[in-house]
C-alpha cells in the first residue's frame, strides 16, 4: 500500500462509520460496529498496522491522522452509545410512569390467637415465680396419660376422661392425651427435684360440643416437688396467679374433690368477677364461684412412678383450662368462638 492509497482508505473509513454510527439505533449492533471498526482485528486497527510498512516520511504524516480519525470515531462511538441509552431510559421512564398520589394497597397487620395471648399471659405469671416450661406429646402413651398417674386399667375415673385411642399394630397402646399430666411424670422422669414447670398443650376428649365444651381444648398444668410442699404452697401460688390473671381482688376456694393422681385432691373456685350486686348472673348462674382448675398434693405413687423417692419429696400439681380461664379474662360467653376463626372476633385481641 503507498500513501494514496492509505490515505484513501483511510477517508473511506471515516465516511463509512460516521454514517453508520449516526444511524445505529440499538446499543448492541454499535457495540458490534465498534468491535469491527477498533477491534483487536478492528478495520482501522489494521490500517494503522499497516503504517510499518511505510517510510519513515508517510508514517509521520499518515500516523497522526491515523490516531486523530481513532480518537474521532472513539468519540463518536461513545457519544452514540450514550444518546442511544438515555433514549432508552427516557422511554422506560415514560412507559413506568407512577402516580404516587394514588392509595396504597392495604396492609392487614397479624394478630395473635386469643388463646395464644392468655396462654402466654399464663405462662408469664408462671415463668414470674420460678416455673419453667416444659412440653409433651400429643399422642401419648397410654402409660403416661393413665397408669403412671395411679389410675390402673378398669378404673372407673377412666371412663370419665372419653378417651380417643390411636389405632396401632403392636407396641403400647397410643391416645390423644385426654390431660396434660402426663407431663408431670415425663418431667420428673426427666428431671430430679427441686422442681417447679408449667406446661401448656392441647388435649382431647370425645366430649359433645356445646357452649363450654370441645372435644379439643387446652390445659396448663403445673408441678412443683421440693422438700415440704403443702397445700398452703399450692394456695399461695393459685391465689397469687390468679390475682395477676384478674387483679388482686380476685378470691379463691377450694372443695375436696377425687383425681387419682392427687391426695388430697381439689377443685378450685374463682370467686365470680361478672356478678353485680342484686342482679342474676348468667356466667356463675348465681353461685358467685366459678369452677377453674383440679389440683391437689401429687400421690406418692406418681412420684414414684416419676422416679422420685416419695419419702423424701413432696409435690402439688394442678391442671386448668386455658379456654375457661381466656373466656373469663375476656368475657367470652361461647367456647366455640375461638375456634371459629371469624375475623371480627379475632380481629379484637
Ligand atoms: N388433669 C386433671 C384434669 O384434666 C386436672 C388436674 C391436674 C387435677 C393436676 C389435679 C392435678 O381434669
Amino acid at each position: 500500500m503507498n500513501r494514496g492509497d492509505w490515505e484513501t482508505k483511510c477517508s473511506a473509513i471515516r465516511e463509512h462509520y460516521q454514517n453508520a454510527i449516526g444511524q445505529a439505533d440499538a446499543p448492541d449492533a454499535l457495540e458490534d460496529m465498534q468491535i469491527r471498526c477498533l477491534g483487536r482485528k478492528g478495520e482501522l486497527t489494521e490500517l494503522l498496522k499497516s503504517l510499518k510498512d511505510l517510510s519513515l516520511e508517510d508514517k509521520k504524516i499518515l500516523g497522526p491522522l491515523g490516531n486523530s480519525l481513532k480518537e474521532e470515531l472513539s468519540a463518536l462511538f461513545d457519544g452514540r452509545k450514550a444518546a442511544l441509552l438515555r433514549a432508552e431510559t427516557d422511554a422506560r421512564l415514560a412507559r413506568e410512569t407512577l402516580d404516587v398520589t394514588l392509595p396504597g394497597y392495604p396492609m392487614p397487620d397479624g394478630r395473635l390467637h386469643p388463646l395464644t395471648v392468655a396462654m402466654r399471659r399464663m405462662a408469664e405469671l408462671l415463668g414470674g415465680m420460678g416455673f419453667s416450661w416444659a412440653e409433651g406429646p400429643h399422642i401419648e402413651d397410654e402409660f403416661y396419660n393413665f397408669d403412671a398417674l395411679n389410675t390402673p386399667a378398669h378404673h372407673p375415673s377412666r371412663d370419665q376422661h372419653d378417651t380417643i385411642y390411636v389405632k396401632t399394630g403392636k407396641g403400647p397402646r397410643l391416645l390423644m392425651r385426654t390431660h396434660t399430666s402426663p407431663i408431670q411424670v415425663r418431667y420428673m422422669r426427666a428431671h430430679k427435684p427441686p422442681i417447679r414447670a408449667f406446661a401448656p398443650g392441647r388435649a382431647v376428649r370425645n366430649d359433645a360440643i356445646d357452649a363450654s365444651h370441645s372435644p379439643v381444648f387446652h390445659q396448663i398444668e403445673g408441678l412443683y416437688v421440693d422438700r415440704n410442699v403443702n397445700m398452703a404452697d399450692l394456695k399461695f401460688t393459685l391465689t397469687t396467679f390468679m390475682h395477676g390473671l384478674f387483679g388482686p381482688g380476685a378470691e379463691i376456694r377450694f372443695r375436696p374433690s377425687y383425681f387419682s393422681f392427687v391426695e388430697p385432691g381439689v377443685e378450685v373456685d374463682v370467686k365470680c368477677v361478672f356478678c353485680k350486686p342484686g342482679q342474676h348472673c348468667p356466667v356463675c348462674k348465681s353461685t358467685g364461684w366459678l369452677e377453674m382448675l383440679g389440683a391437689g398434693m401429687v400421690h406418692p405413687n406418681v412420684l414414684k412412678a416419676g422416679g422420685i423417692d416419695p419419702a423424701q419429696w413432696r409435690g402439688f400439681a394442678f391442671g386448668m383450662g386455658i379456654e375457661r380461664l381466656a373466656m373469663l379474662m375476656y368475657g367470652i360467653d361461647d367456647i366455640r368462638t375461638f375456634y371459629e376463626n371469624d375475623i371480627r372476633m379475632l380481629k379484637q385481641f
